[in-house]
């Protein structure tokens, strides 16, 4: 929910801080903060609102000071202004806290401090952990955390400084993500790997209940009794550049842009010599070969991919699969047991009630597959077998490179299913495969449609309601558009089954209202098409995402954008292509912030 950036080294820290928090603001922007630790203590700057509000602060100041932290808020405690922007500081200024995450008994440990006569600035639960940590230090800033640590309910990755120890960062965690970057003469520490890759592609992952010490001589983890622990070290491929914008107004045009070449990556060597299917890491055929039931659980749209991946779990391996949204499935009674596969999917594999739906799967024996597009990330950590996503960051709010790489590698592995179960022969798994191999290059066709997208949103961008219906598989690209359309643009919108319009939502169309209708070719395309001539009947404006060659469907539609002819589980990936642009230039029709919008953080590590 916030990004939380740390650096000790040779160089001045304020530029690393302020560059690392530009990387990271897509996981929260509603302020900022830097403090920076010196020969003459700690210096702290903190604003409300965007991080141009604290850089236009911090010009012409400067914070001397060779280590410190930044932080880019998403609130939980506390509305947005300047006081509860971190960093958090103990009465005295001596200990500086950042934090990402929520500590649930924060009420609790905030009143014992009050009574024993602490007073506080902020309605912040950080500022409970700067006072606890300020009280708790005897000389030595881990021992502190440790003890604190311990005390801690909630979800926490925390970060401090001590003004007596200029060049030492401390840090600690539990169920959020924290990365360790080792670097020649530094050390660093950020939410994700976006924030260090421009330092080090030599990086740690933090476990949960370990503290790291940092300082320019190297890091050091320890556990919560300050037994020497070893991490889970790796290297980033990540290049810099693909955490930029390159050219492109906003990081969604560009993630959109980047979807043929992030699905040809995703597809790359999923075959072995012996021309078979082959996943990442971890479960082995026997552990798959035996399932009988299929969950699949994730948020938003990485839930949208799950309902893509029903269909062909469904269809190519023949085993029965639910899709659940993930903040759900731990609070029913999932029949879970040996036999059982949980498809975990989460872009940033770091969205708790993801995690917390793995760890409850793998608490009753269930196997659990991960699919993410974040090496190292606590999902990929928590699951007995990953199928990474190759898509490289996306910084965008809005998630669009994620979802169609997350529904190749689903489908990738569906086929596998279908093989090691012989559901298919290895020859069909591979015909299948390259039929998805062909979709890099019939994306770049449906990119081709951008300028009229951008002349349909204007069109589209003043209507107080848009819907979006489909069937089959064109239902989770329904919601999905729906999804892209009001995160961005605000502008009211929903996703429909197509058949269930007349049960219903078909009151809502009024005359000029824009339907989106997904009416690809096959065995549902003329109920789609009946459906259409429904809301048609009502007034509507249709616009219909169809296949090349399908002239008839002009006669119902006001608007026609044409995908390329596939095979019908592999049309969401394009068809969603042209929701995702419209989404795009509706909200910069409406001028909205399309990268950052309002009340929305990237990575959701709070329950
Ligand atoms: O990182 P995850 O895939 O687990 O994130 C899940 C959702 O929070 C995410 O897809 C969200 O719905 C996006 N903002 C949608 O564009």
């Amino acid at each position: 929910m916030c990004g939380i950036i740390g650096y000790t080294g040779p160089h001045h820290a304020l530029p690393v801080l302020t560059d690392g928090l530009a990387t990271l603001q897509y996981r929260g922007y509603d302020s900022a903060g830097v403090v920076v630790a010196g020969a003459d203590g700690l210096s702290v700057a903190k604003r409300a609102g965007k991080l141009a509000n604290l850089t236009g602060e911090l010009a012409g100041r400067s914070l001397p000071g060779r280590a410190g932290l930044g932080h880019t808020r998403w609130a939980t405690h506390g509305e947005p202004n300047d006081v509860n922007a971190h960093p958090q500081l103990d009465p005295s200024g001596e200990v500086a806290v950042i934090h990402n995450g929520m500590i649930e008994n924060f009420a609790e440990l905030k009143a014992e401090l009050l009574a024993a006569g602490h007073v506080f600035a902020s309605e912040t639960d950080t500022e409970v952990v700067a006072h606890l940590v300020a009280d708790t230090y005897d000389g030595d800033l881990a021992t502190a955390m440790r003890v604190v640590a311990r005390r801690l309910e909630g979800a926490y990755a925390l970060a401090a400084v001590h003004r007596d120890h200029p060049d030492v960062l401390v840090a600690s965690r539990r169920q959020a993500p924290l990365i360790l970057g080792h670097a020649e003469g530094a050390a660093l520490l950020s939410s994700d790997v976006a924030g260090l890759i421009a330092h080090t592609r030599d990086v740690e992952a933090l476990l949960d209940e370990q503290v790291a010490v940092l300082s320019p001589e190297g890091i050091t983890v320890t556990d919560l009794d300050g037994l020497r622990v070893e991490g889970h070290r790796y290297q980033v491929d990540w290049d810099i550049e693909a955490a930029e914008k390159q050219g492109y107004a906003h990081f969604m045009l560009k993630e959109i842009h980047d979807q043929p070449e992030a699905v040809r990556e995703t597809l790359l060597g999923r075959l072995d010599e012996d021309g078979l299917i082959r996943l990442d890491d971890g479960a082995t055929d026997d552990d798959l070969r035996h399932i009988d039931k299929v969950y699949v659980v994730a948020s938003g749209t990485s839930y949208h991919a799950g309902m893509v991946a029903k269909y062909a779990i469904e269809h190519w391996a023949g085993v029965g699969t639910e899709v659940e949204i993930s903040s759900e499935f731990r609070y029913r009674d999932p029949i879970l047991n040996p036999h059982t596969l949980v498809i975990a999917i989460s872009q940033s594999g770091e969205t708790s009630d993801t995690i917390a739906a793995a760890v409850h799967a793998r608490a009753q024996q269930a196997k659990v597959v991960a699919i993410t597009n974040v090496v190292g990330s606590s999902l990929a950590r928590e699951a007995d077998a990953v199928l990474y996503t190759r898509a490289g960051p996306e910084i965008a709010v809005a998630s669009t490179k994620a979802f169609t790489t997350q529904i190749v590698a689903l489908e990738v592995l569906a086929l596998y299913l279908a093989q090691i179960r012989r559901a298919l022969f290895p020859d069909e798994c591979r015909d299948h495969l390259a039929r998805m191999e062909a979709l890099p290059a019939l994306m770049e066709q449906v990119l081709g449609h951008e300028p009229m997208l951008a002349e349909l949103a204007r069109a589209f961008c003043h209507a107080q309601y848009v819907m979006f219906i489909g069937r089959q598989v064109g239902l989770p690209i329904a919601l999905e558009g729906a999804l892209k359309l009001k995160e961005i643009s605000y502008v009211h919108a929903e996703g429909f089954p197509s058949g269930e319009m007349k049960h219903g939502p078909i009151a809502l169309i009024e005359p000029s209202g824009p339907v989106v209708a997904l009416a690809t070719r096959g065995h549902v395309r003329d109920k789609v098409v009946s459906n259409i001539e429904q809301v048609k009947g009502r007034g509507a404006v249709v616009l219909a995402i169809a296949t090349e060659g399908d002239t008839a469907i002009k006669e119902h539609a006001d608007h026609v954008v044409y995908v390329p002819d596939v095979h019908e589980l592999l049309y969401p990936v394009l068809t969603v292509v042209p929701l995702q642009l419209l989404a795009y230039f509706i909200a910069t029709e409406l001028g909205r912030d399309v990268d950052q919008p309002r009340n929305l953080a990237k990575t959701v590590t709070v329950e």
